[in-house]
Parts: C-alpha cells; sequence; structure tokens
C-alpha cells in the first residue's frame, strides 16, 4: 500500500532546490522549480547517470552525463539519448514538510 512520507522541510527545498532521498532500492530527486515541487526518479533511462545536479530548466531536467532530457511533470523523454520515461512520485507540501508519496 502506498504512504507518504515526509523528506524535508519546505523552506529547504525552495532555498536549495533541490533534495535527494536515497533508498535501497532506489534513488528520488525532488526539484523545486517554477513554483512547483516535482519528484523523480533519480536515475537516467539511458545508462543510470543520476539526474540530481543536472541543469533544470522550466520542467525539463538535463541529465549531466550525456544530455538526455525529461520532463519532471510526466517522467517522459525529450531527447536523446535515453528514450524511456523516468519514474515521478506525487508530491505535496503539509504543514511546512515536503511529502512524497511511494
Ligand atoms: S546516463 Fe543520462 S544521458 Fe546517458
Amino acid at each position: 500500500m502506498a504512504s507518504w512520507i515526509t523528506l524535508c522541510p519546505f523552506d529547504e527545498l525552495k532555498k536549495e532546490g533541490l533534495f535527494v532521498l536515497e533508498l535501497p532500492s532506489t534513488s528520488i530527486a525532488v526539484f523545486w522549480t517554477e513554483g512547483e515541487a516535482f519528484a523523480v526518479e533519480n536515475i537516467c533511462t539511458h545508462d543510470g547517470g543520476e539526474l540530481a545536479g543536472g541543469p533544470v530548466e522550466g520542467t525539463t531536467v538535463i541529465c549531466p552525463r550525456h544530455g538526455a532530457c525529461f520532463n519532471l511533470k510526466t517522467g517522459a523523454a525529450l531527447a536523446p539519448p535515453a528514450y524511456e520515461p523516468i519514474r515521478t512520485y506525487p508530491v505535496r507540501i503539509r504543514e511546512g514538510q515536503v511529502e512524497i508519496e511511494l
């Protein structure tokens, strides 16, 4: 069953623009851009590069390894060399905390 987990204070996400949650099975990156928070799997579908730290333009993140682009809202691959989407997660702000649904 899915459940909401708390990641970090909302003020921290707004200040840093990024928060990374390392789990035993995966890594999740939460981006703050365009006045919204977006949570995605932090693994490029091209060759496993970390998306956290890649440039963000609007709601697009660019993989720092080979330049694939992904839509942070939908996870869609927008530019090669990646063709498969990344996973996205529901994110919400509750009582000053950033939460994602796993
Ligand atoms: S690992 Fe991301 S573009 Fe190659």
